[in-house]
């Protein structure tokens, strides 16, 4: 079967299944769930321990005070989660990992899903990752306490940018990162509200000059709040020019 004929996949390896589909069952994931658009699967990685307790964890060789998932009960999770989307990439959440962008969201997003594994206690055994050449992912530089919240995060980014999720695609086109910059400020009726006027430019029915005005604001604000975004986009520019 093709990747065409296919419905984008989530499948995740998880100790705690009942956290899916959490919020990604309501409001435009959810609705697109309910219509097939998107399909989750969840795998219990306990399913997969060998002894009477269900052990998913040990200690650490070497010492320290967490525990460390065993690397042949997450091999065999991570083995079933593959089966449900065995052309997808496999991504281990960890705070370890590369930072997850828009760049790679729209990658995932046109492939036929994504496999995740969901890590609790202090990580797992490295050496499942180097063995089904894991790709790390971070949802930023701050520690979770599991990947779970991630995963969910990481779903959501994917399912927004698959065909008929969002209802005006349009929005998809003009919002942050699509440029590499960051959205320009929104404003609603009442035109004056409090004391604050809505910006003239915007009541001016001059579509040109308000196309303009919001480029320049996608770009001042960027500038301010994310230098690292805008060296790459006066980058990319100048590149071009
Ligand atoms: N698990 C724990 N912290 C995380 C993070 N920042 N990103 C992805 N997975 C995580």
């Amino acid at each position: 079967m093709s990747t065409q004929t296919q419905v984008w996949t989530a499948s995740v390896a998880t100790l705690f299944p009942d956290m899916f589909p959490g919020p990604l069952g309501h409001s435009l994931a959810g609705k697109a769930l309910a219509d097939g658009r998107w399909r989750l699967a969840t795998v219990n990685i306990r399913d997969f321990a060998t002894d009477r307790h269900r052990t998913v964890d040990d200690t650490p060789f070497g010492g320290g005070a967490s525990m460390v998932m065993k690397p042949d009960v997450v091999d065999a999770a991570v083995a079933a989660a593959r089966a449900q989307c065995p052309d997808a990439p496999c991504v281990y959440l960890s705070p370890r990992g590369r930072l997850l962008d828009q760049a790679r969201v729209r990658e995932l997003a046109a492939g036929p899903g994504v496999v995740i594994l969901c890590g609790r206690y202090e990580g797992v055994d490295e050496r499942v990752i180097e063995a089904r050449g894991l790709e790390e992912v971070s949802i930023g530089d701050f520690v979770l306490s599991g990947g779970e919240p991630a995963a969910l995060v990481l779903i959501d980014a994917c399912v927004r940018l698959l065909s008929g999720v969002v209802g005006n695609e349009e929005s998809l086109a003009e919002e942050s990162f699509a440029e590499g910059l960051l959205e320009y400020p929104l404003y609603t009726r009442p035109q004056e509200w409090n004391g604050r006027a809505v910006p003239e430019i915007l009541i001016s029915g001059h579509h040109e000059k308000v196309r303009a005005w919001r480029h320049d604001q996608m770009e001042k604000i960027t500038r301010e709040r994310r230098p690292d975004l805008w060296d790459r986009y006066a980058a990319r520019k100048a590149g071009r020019a």
